[in-house]
């Protein structure tokens, strides 16, 4: 039977059932595959959705605003200087204020708490664009890209290692994915960006209950050895401090997904980023890293970047056809 999410919210995915999850999976290949036909899926004609970004975005925001527009909805986007949130406004004001006008709204934003009070006050599904904890529509999108490269039921039994900063809202959220679909799951990196304690044991007690492994470790070829994907990101995330830097490329150097690296994982290994990434020095972040610390690649090469088991730019595609695929499932 299909599991229905209907007037639900989507805030991490610790909320949903293995069954749910996949099914939000076969929904956005779905929806993937009616795109790529040119069939038309308006299926939320008259809806209006809201979306707030109290931080920057490329792909989540054009993913929310081309996939309300396909599904026949408008979307009013709410950047933090455009609006009163947390100025002028709480968070449950907002959230009152929103869920009178709109049938849903996404929020992007600090704590997880934040997004989890919009939720309660809104009295309309809320969906997380990112917090400082979790980015969940991301790994519907990151799944679907892997099931596209191994097959539907292909990921099970195969191993996916986060390098580097394995406990940013990432590499969280891809230890729960995996526990959660049966995917072995390796998180490498130093001690200090390692997931909570609390968030390991809990991901271990749902991995035991699917028949997947949690493991973490700080060594490189320990984490690279057996992985089908090896997935990174930035060092430093939205929101942290850009005087962490120094000390960031101090520990995380060692774990820069390079072709050694990718030489220890598996001869089919993919390379996933959620993006975006620093591989060159085309970005002003770039640049000043370079400028500064004469690095000129950070959290991957741009030999890996580019080369031919990367998939960032499938995976990128994908978000599109996964947030529309929570907006479905949870406004229908
Ligand atoms: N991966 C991702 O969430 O990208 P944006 O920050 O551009 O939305
Ligand atoms: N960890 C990154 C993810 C960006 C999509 C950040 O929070 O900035």
């Amino acid at each position: 039977m299909t599991p229905c999410l209907s007037g639900r919210s989507f805030l991490k995915l610790l909320d949903f059932t293995p069954e749910e999850i996949r099914h939000l999976i076969d929904l956005s290949a779905e929806l993937k595959a009616k795109k790529r036909a040119g069939e038309p899926h308006r299926y939320l004609e008259g809806k209006n959705v809201a979306l707030i970004f109290e931080k920057t975005s490329t792909r989540t925001r054009c993913a929310f605003e081309v996939g309300a527009a396909d599904l026949g909805m408008h979307a009013v986007y709410l950047d933090p200087s455009a609006s009163q949130i947390g100025k002028k406004e709480s968070i449950a004001d907002t959230a009152r204020v929103l869920g009178r006008m709109f049938d849903g709204i996404e929020y992007r934003g600090f704590g997880q708490e934040r997004v989890e009070e919009l939720a309660e006050c809104a009295g309309v599904p809320v969906w997380n664009g990112l917090t400082t904890e979790f980015h969940p529509t991301q790994m519907l999108a990151d799944v679907l890209t892997m099931e596209e490269e191994f097959g539907r039921d292909g990921m099970r039994g195969r191993k996916v290692t986060f390098m580097g900063d394995a406990g940013n809202n990432v590499g969280n959220s891809l230890m729960v994915v995996c526990a959660k679909m049966g995917i072995d799951f390796c998180a490498c990196g130093p001690a200090e960006q390692m997931p909570s304690a609390e968030l390991v044991e809990t991901c271990r007690a749902i991995a035991a209950e699917t028949g997947s492994a949690i493991a973490l470790t700080d060594d490189v070829a320990e984490g690279a050895r057996g992985a089908s994907v090896i997935y990174t990101d930035i060092w430093v995330s939205m929101g942290e401090s850009a005087d962490l830097w120094g000390e960031r490329i101090r520990l995380l150097s060692p774990y820069q997904v390079n072709a050694e690296l990718m030489a220890m994982a598996e001869p089919d290994a993919i390379f996933m980023h959620c993006l975006p990434s620093f591989h060159d020095r085309n970005t002003t972040v770039g640049e000043e890293v370079y400028q500064k610390f004469g690095l000129a690649e950070l959290e991957v090469t741009d030999e890996v970047f580019e080369g031919p088991r990367s998939r960032v730019f499938e995976e990128a595609e994908n978000r599109l056809h996964s947030i529309k695929a929570v907006m479905l499932a949870t406004l229908r």
